[in-house]
């Protein structure tokens, strides 16, 4: 069983990836995470992520940099939202992606293209959406949480910067696939948001 869970910054596409792989004993990969270090890559070698050269010979980055912490930070999401607009990047990012997903037994996918692109014929496909005032309060939480000095109104900024960016590009955007079950968890908890999700991977799988 192939599940796919696509949809924009913070719309707790990550959480209920990783509770659908808990519940169905299934590996998960978080493709966001894979951006995110070839933007770091293409910073640490002092490139432009804008650069579709410096952002390729960032694809190249060591697999220890996936456990980076700095990866989490809004300054990592930003710069992956920016190399991932290049389509050689996404190129040399697609055959780990496809490998993982077409592992035997299965595999969960979080991610933009992953029901369009990566996997078109995953099982169970999901679009994880909420309201930028919804996303933009969690991940003042979060950030909260880590200790971090951010202000709402700059998170909110931040969200609907990216979300344009990831939304308008030519190569693989972030769309909802034609047979996608949408998910709107901006008044849903963590726990109903799962369940739901859970019943639906049940129905279609
Ligand atoms: O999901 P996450 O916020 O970690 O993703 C960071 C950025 O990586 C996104 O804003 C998007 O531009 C890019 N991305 C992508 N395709 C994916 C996953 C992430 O373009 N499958």
């Amino acid at each position: 069983m192939i599940i796919a869970v696509d949809g924009p910054t913070a719309s707790g596409k990550g959480t209920i990836a990783r509770a659908l792989a808990a519940h169905f004993g299934l590996p998960h990969l978080d493709t966001g995470l894979l951006y995110r270090a070839v933007g770091r890559q293409c910073s640490l070698n002092h490139g432009n992520a804008d650069d579709p050269q410096d952002a390729l010979l960032a694809c190249d980055f060591p697999d220890s940099l996936l456990r980076d912490p700095e990866l989490r930070s809004e300054r990592s999401g930003g710069l992956a939202s920016r190399v991932s607009v290049h389509p050689a990047v996404r190129q040399a990012l697609f055959d780990r992606q496809r490998t993982f997903a077409l592992q035997p037994g299965g595999a969960v996918l979080d991610g933009r293209d992953i029901g369009t692109v990566i996997a078109p014929e995953a099982d169970v496909k999901l679009f994880v959406v909420a309201s930028v005032p919804a996303r933009a309060e969690r991940r003042f939480r979060e950030m909260q949480e880590q200790g971090r000095a951010v202000s709402l109104a700059e998170i909110a900024a931040d969200l609907e910067a990216r979300d344009a960016r990831d939304r308008s590009r030519a190569e693989a955007p972030l769309v909802a696939a034609a047979d996608a079950v949408m998910l709107d968890t901006s008044d849903l908890d963590r726990e109903a948001a799962i369940a739901f999700a859970i019943r639906i991977a049940d129905t279609l799988r």
